[in-house]
This record gives structure tokens, C-alpha cells and sequence, in this order.
């Protein structure tokens, strides 16, 4: 196991996990952050599923003049941000509510930073590059698994240069992150699956990094232990209850865990494939994951053994180099069984690119602290084992 290194940890944000909070708790929480007008952020999956409904009773119940953003696409695009920072201007927003996945929740936390900095959000790209606080944010994740609700970035599509841009900075963590697992019923498994194999990502990428610390391990641990416990429930019966709260608190603990360290190189491979080829980010990931599990292998200190032993696998005996295998096949086990495709053709992804996303991807922040040292010739070997 790694010795301790020095770090710095802080993660000021309150979150609420109860069953029926959109319903029951928002307005409340709207009113704590002494705002009446807000935006609220969502996508055309969500709004169509009626998600909406039951918050929107509670929106005009509670005397809170509201707006709704849904032009949100997968992959989300710098013209949506500034499209729904008009809308907030025009309604003079004080508050932003994402009621989405992490695509809705990142165009948020966009619009909540063009409203105190306007300008150009390609300005503000990499840590702390704008000046005024955000608006606040609210956030409810209907998705389990990007953990964008409780982290302190929004990564945003510059579709003219194919590129996914993060911009971060310790005021962009939302105040508040809403657990509802009761609306999460409607998911379609393929969406549950991808998510939650994104949420795994987090997990094990935050936990095996070299910058990990014995507080994201905690959270990484936990994470991972509860996604080998409940994903497979989950895409089987979104509706199940339990299960969805195990997948929701995972996708929460991740996303603490890699908004502390970062990730690694599944993640920098993962985002010039929705820059690219728009693959949607859970799906990017899920099927990088076992190829970048096993390249890293190599540095692996004792952590595979964990990860295989949460997932599952019977490892007790084994000395850490024996079961560190066991860890790659435990996720892809998990990734057969609930759907997810075994590589990147599907999705339209050519070969021919190849050289500009390994470019791209090297100019991540994750490539420097993933476990195991990587070279663009490594980037681009993986890339073709996994197309
Ligand atoms: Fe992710």
C-alpha cells in the first residue's frame, strides 16, 4: 500500500439524501440561498419523463418565479451555455437549480459563472482563471454516476476545436446537492449501466492515483464497494429503491473522491471521444476501463487486490500480484452482465483519429498523476485496443 503524502482537503457543501427531497425539500433550500427567481436547467430526456412535474407544483406553491433551460445536449456545447445564460439575464436568475445528469449540471454551473463574469467561458478554462464568485446552484442528479453534483468543475464541448475544456475553481462546487433516489425509476438500463460504470471510473481511477489520500480512499472504497453491491439490482430495476440509493451515495462518494484528486488515464482518454465522435462520457469510459485497469497493473501496490475483493472476487489467499488481475476481470464480469459493449466500433469511433485525441488527451491534468507513467505512443496503443 502507498505511504501517506502531504494534502490539503476541504469539501464545503451540504447534501440531502432523502427520498422525494425534489418535491419535498427544494423550495426550501431555494429559500436557505435567499433567492425567488431561478433558471432551472434540465434536458429534453428529463422534462419528457415528467420529471419535472411534481417540482414545478412545488416551484409555484412556494412563490418562486422559475424559468425553464432544457436545450441541453450529451456532451454539452459552449452555444447551450451562453443560449441559457441569455435566459437567465433576461429573467435577472439569482439561483440556478440542475435537475439532470451531469450534462444539465455542468451547463448550470456554466450559466451560474457567465452570470457574475459574463464573457468568453474558453477564458475561463483550467483552475481558478475567472475573478467573481458564481451564483449559486443547486443540484439534483437523475443520473447515478457523474458526480458533477458535488464536484467544484464543469468540463464543456468546444465543438470547433473537438475538444472538451474543464474549468475549475473552488467556487464552482454547487451549495447544495439533492439525493432523490424515488426519481430514478424511469431510468432506461443502458443509461444506469453507462453511468454507473462512469461512477466505478471515479472510484477506481481517484483511488489509485498518485495524489490519492487517505480521505478520497475512504470515499473510493466505500463507492466501490457499494456499485459491486447494487449496479447490476440497478439495471436490472432502476426502480428499486435500494438500489438506487446505493448507486446514487456511490456516485456521490466518487465524485467527492475525484474532485480531491482528479482521475487518470481512462478519463483524459475518454473525453477527445465526446469531443470527436460525441460517445457519450459513462459509455467512453465504461469500455476504456478494463484497458486502462490492466496497463496500470504495473504499478499496482496492493490496491487491485482491494478493488477485486470489493467487487467480489475471492482473493484472500492470493498475494497482491496474483490478484491483482482479478480486478480487471471483476469489472469487465460487470460490464458483460449489464450490456455494455465491448468496444468503441459501435459508437463510429475510426481509427484515423487516433493520433489527434492521444494528443489531446495528453494535454490532461490526469495523465501526470495516473499510477503508471504514460507516453503518447502508450495513449495511442490503448486507444487502438479499445476500437
Ligand atoms: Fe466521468
Amino acid at each position: 500500500m502507498s505511504t501517506i503524502k502531504d494534502f490539503s482537503y476541504s469539501h464545503p457543501i451540504k447534501t440531502v439524501l432523502e427520498a422525494g427531497a425534489l418535491k419535498n425539500r427544494l423550495v426550501d433550500e431555494i429559500k436557505a440561498l435567499n433567492a425567488d427567481k431561478i433558471l432551472l436547467v434540465t434536458d429534453p430526456g428529463v422534462l419528457n419523463a415528467g420529471l419535472l412535474n411534481d417540482a414545478e407544483v412545488a416551484l409555484k406553491n412556494g412563490g418562486i418565479t422559475y424559468k425553464v433551460f432544457a436545450d441541453v445536449e450529451p456532451n454539452p456545447r459552449t452555444d447551450s451555455c451562453y443560449r441559457g445564460y441569455e435566459m437567465a439575464q433576461e429573467m435577472e436568475a439569482g439561483l440556478i437549480v440542475a435537475i439532470g445528469g451531469g450534462s444539465p449540471i455542468d451547463v448550470a454551473k456554466a450559466i451560474a459563472l457567465l452570470m457574475t463574469n459574463g464573457g468568453d467561458l474558453e477564458s475561463y478554462e483550467g483552475p481558478e482563471k475567472y475573478k467573481n464568485a458564481p451564483l449559486p446552484t443547486i443540484c439534483v442528479p437523475t443520473t447515478s454516476g457523474t458526480g458533477s453534483e458535488t464536484t467544484a468543475m464543469t468540463v464543456i464541448t468546444v465543438k470547433a476545436r473537438n475538444y472538451k475544456m474543464t474549468i475549475l475553481g473552488k467556487n464552482m462546487l454547487p451549495n447544495v446537492a439533492l439525493l432523490d433516489p424515488s426519481i430514478f425509476g424511469k431510468m432506461p438500463p443502458f443509461i444506469a449501466a453507462s453511468t454507473g460504470m462512469d461512477a466505478l471510473t471515479h472510484a477506481i481511477e481517484s483511488y489509485t492515483n498518485l495524489i490519492a489520500n487517505p480521505f478520497t480512499d475512504a470515499y473510493g472504497v466505500e463507492a466501490i464497494r457499494l456499485i459491486g453491491k447494487y449496479l447490476r439490482h440497478f439495471v436490472a430495476q432502476a426502480s428499486d429503491l435500494e438500489a438506487a440509493t446505493g448507486m446514487l451515495v456511490a456516485s456521490n462518494l466518487a465524485g467527492i473522491a475525484f474532485g480531491q484528486v482528479r482521475l487518470g488515464n481512462c478519463h483524459a482518454m475518454a473525453h477527445p471521444l465526446g469531443g470527436f465522435f460525441d460517445v457519450p462520457h459513462g459509455v467512453a469510459n465504461s469500455i476504456l476501463l478494463p484497458h486502462t485497469m490492466k496497463y496500470n497493473m504495473l504499478a499496482d501496490h496492493g490496491k487491485y487486490k482491494v478493488i477485486a475483493q470489493l467487487l467480489g472476487e475471492d482473493v484472500s489467499r492470493m498475494t497482491d500480484l496474483e490478484a491483482a488481475p482479478y480486478a480487471v476481470e471483476a469489472v469487465e464480469k460487470l460490464s458483460k452482465d449489464i450490456g455494455i459493449p465491448e468496444n468503441l466500433g459501435l459508437y463510429g469511433v475510426t481509427q484515423d483519429k487516433i493520433p489527434q485525441m492521444s494528443k489531446d488527451a495528453m494535454l490532461s491534468g490526469n495523465i501526470k498523476i495516473n499510477p503508471r507513467c504514460t507516453k503518447l505512443a502508450d495513449i495511442e496503443a490503448l486507444y487502438r485496443g479499445a476500437i
